[in-house]
């Protein structure tokens, strides 16, 4: 029986997002159903006409399925329970998204998020009686029930390339270099990135650190006759006295941001070496997925639409010891995913002499 199912990307956008479109296609139209892509989240729904579109899988065999960022548009800041309006209002605009799916007779909705998405999204289901399968994606890799998502090796990728490019800088000019990088509350992405690219510092806001211990780390560097040395500090770090350095954009956004500016100057005073800071900030979620992320971009969408094909909604597809699986939405955002500490990959990059200033 022909089915109707929609697709969207909500939270911010990463590498591999339409490598899922692609899947959830692909696998959909072998078994004879229509795909509608609706943009911008659902709030392409909340626009006369909607902005919607049919999504065929001839659309994603070119350059489209090689492409970074998402086909359809995204939004982080525009909750359908508390929509911005444009005369500066909040209101709750979630019945219409419900409307909106009955009338384009969709059947089944598969949303590509973070736990914030998910939570709104399972919502409106709820709410409207929908239903809903999750993909995870986020560069940060902080869901659970699910070893990675799509999006966070490429961003650990272009951290380690990052790292790989400040090596010969620093060394040139007897330099500590700083990276800072994105990781909202989880370390994820700095201590993936720190191992692979040989970092001598790695901060994470999982583990405490002091300045003196830093100093003490890079000044063993140098006196092991080593001219340079290379940290990385995730974004979520705080300031030795608990503080977030945070950016407040026009609107009102907050945002991490200036955590490696804090630091420079200090590990410079502390230490006697030059300091130099990189903020690598969006890089990490733009440009190509790797292969890595295409093949579970591919697995997880050709997942979620073998789940609608079972009946099984509320679920979120999650990679699991090698294998798509499924896990109830409810389970995996109950529960930001930090770093442990007592990991194996925190013991290996201690055990590599890595330090995270504790
Ligand atoms: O959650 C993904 C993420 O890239 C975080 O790592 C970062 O803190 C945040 O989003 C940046 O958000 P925005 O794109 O709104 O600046």
């Amino acid at each position: 029986m022909t089915k109707h199912i929609a697709i969207f990307t909500s939270g911010g956008d990463c590498a591999g997002l339409n490598a899922v479109m692609r899947a959830v296609v692909h696998h959909a139209h072998g078994l004879g159903w229509k795909v509608t892509g609706i943009e911008n989240g659902t709030s392409g729904l909340l626009e006369s006409p909607y902005k919607v579109r049919e999504l065929k899988p001839d659309d994603f065999d070119g350059f489209i399925m090689r492409r970074g960022g998402t086909i359809l548009g995204t939004t982080n800041s525009k909750n359908p329970f508390e929509y911005p309006m444009e005369d500066g209002s909040i209101k709750d605009r979630s019945q219409e998204i419900i409307d909106a799916l009955g009338e384009l007779g969709i059947e089944a909705l598969i949303g590509i998020g973070g736990d914030g998405s998910f939570d709104i999204h399972s919502r409106i289901a709820e709410q409207g009686g929908l239903n809903f399968v999750g993909v995870p994606k986020t560069i940060d890799n902080d869901l659970d029930m699910t070893d990675v998502s799509v999006g966070f090796d490429t961003a650990v990728a272009v951290a380690t390339e990052a790292l790989d490019r400040l090596q010969p800088t620093a060394a040139s000019h007897d330099r500590v270099m700083i990276l800072e990088v994105m990781g909202r509350d989880a370390g994820h992405i700095a201590l993936n990135a720190g191992i692979a690219g040989g970092a001598d510092v790695i901060l994470i806001p999982e583990i405490a650190y002091s300045i003196d211990k830093v100093a003490e780390k890079i000044k063993a560097v140098k006196a092991a006759g080593r001219n340079f040395a290379l940290m990385v500090v995730s974004e979520a770090v705080r300031t030795p006295s608990g503080d977030k350095h945070q950016v407040v954009y026009h609107g009102g956004e907050t945002r991490y941001g200036g955590i490696g500016e804090y630091l420079g100057p200090k590990v410079a005073e502390a230490t006697g070496f030059e300091t130099r800071v990189t903020v690598l900030g969006h890089v990490q979620r733009g440009g190509a997925p790797n292969w890595n992320d295409r093949l579970l971009a591919l697995a997880l969408g050709v997942k979620a639409v073998d789940l609608i094909d079972e009946g099984k909604f509320g679920h979120m597809v999650a990679w699991q010891n090698r294998s798509a699986v499924s896990v109830p939405i409810k389970d995996a955002i109950k529960r930001c995913r930090i770093v442990d500490p007592k990991s194996d990959l925190v013991h290996t990059a201690k055990a590599l002499g890595i330090s995270f200033g504790d």
